[in-house]
């Protein structure tokens, strides 16, 4: 997309005033510029503006690194993310995971049904020790991502996702998520979603 500015790129898919002009070039857009997209869908103080659409204020660093790099090279694919990622140079996908990790961490308030805590915590995550990986709070590391207060259609999408193989950029999550009942997903998203984390441990 040599030469059309992310503005331009993305005009066609928001419904939002955000000014259109022109960069000399794709390498011309400044961190505001772009930031400023991202806001149209990932929100202007964190929460996003649709459900399905996640969290990315206080993710991981190495995670959303690493996510913007498989939505460019298409290893991740969506429709509303992909042509995002595809017009971002590698500067501007390391200058905007450090900013989004750096940002705070919106509180959604998703208290979930205590009968999805039930499902979710002792069926689910911790026979399949998924605090293995995403931590105690899960809250993550550098490569793993935060769940906990991640929007709870959002988690419940792309764990779908992984279950069906439709998101197969990490094959781990795959092969994992492919053994867990679908009917349980959505409990284990409300679960994850209502948890939070009072100061963001890194
Ligand atoms: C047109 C709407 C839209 C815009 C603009 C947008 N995104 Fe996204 N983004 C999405 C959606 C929807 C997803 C979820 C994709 C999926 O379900 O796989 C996503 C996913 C992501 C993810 C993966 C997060 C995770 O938890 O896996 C990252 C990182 C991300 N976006 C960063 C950005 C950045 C940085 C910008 C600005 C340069 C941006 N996005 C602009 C809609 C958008
Ligand atoms: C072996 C380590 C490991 C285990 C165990 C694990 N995960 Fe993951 N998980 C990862 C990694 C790594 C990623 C990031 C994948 C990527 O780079 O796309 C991930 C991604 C995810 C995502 C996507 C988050 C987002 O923002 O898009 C969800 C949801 C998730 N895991 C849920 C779970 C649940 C629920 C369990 C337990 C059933 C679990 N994981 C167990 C390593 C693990």
């Amino acid at each position: 997309m040599t030469g059309i500015s992310l503005h331009m790129a993305v005009a066609g898919l928001l419904a939002t005033s955000t000014p259109l002009f022109i960069c000399e070039g794709a390498s011309a857009q400044t961190l505001s510029d772009l930031t400023q997209v991202c806001a149209g869908c990932h929100g202007d103080q964190g929460v996003p503006t649709e459900k399905t659409t996640p969290v990315i204020w206080g993710q991981n660093r190495d995670y959303l690194l690493n996510q913007l790099n498989d939505f460019k090279i298409g290893h991740r694919k969506n429709e509303l993310m992909s042509p995002v990622a595809d017009s971002l140079s590698r500067t501007d996908m390391e200058e905007l995971a450090t900013y989004y990790s750096k940002q705070p961490w919106p509180n959604l308030q998703q208290p979930a049904p205590p009968a999805d805590v039930q499902v979710a915590a002792h069926a689910v995550l911790n026979p399949l020790n998924c605090r293995g990986c995403h931590q105690m709070h899960y809250q993550g590391d550098m490569v793993r991502p935060r769940l906990a207060g991640q929007q709870d259609e959002y988690l419940l999408k792309t764990m779908t996702d992984f279950h069906t193989g439709e998101r197969m950029n990490y094959i781990g999550m795959h092969v994992l998520m492919k053994s867990v009942d679908e009917a349980a997903l959505k409990p284990v998203a409300a679960y994850l979603a209502s948890l939070q984390i009072a100061a963001h441990p890194k």
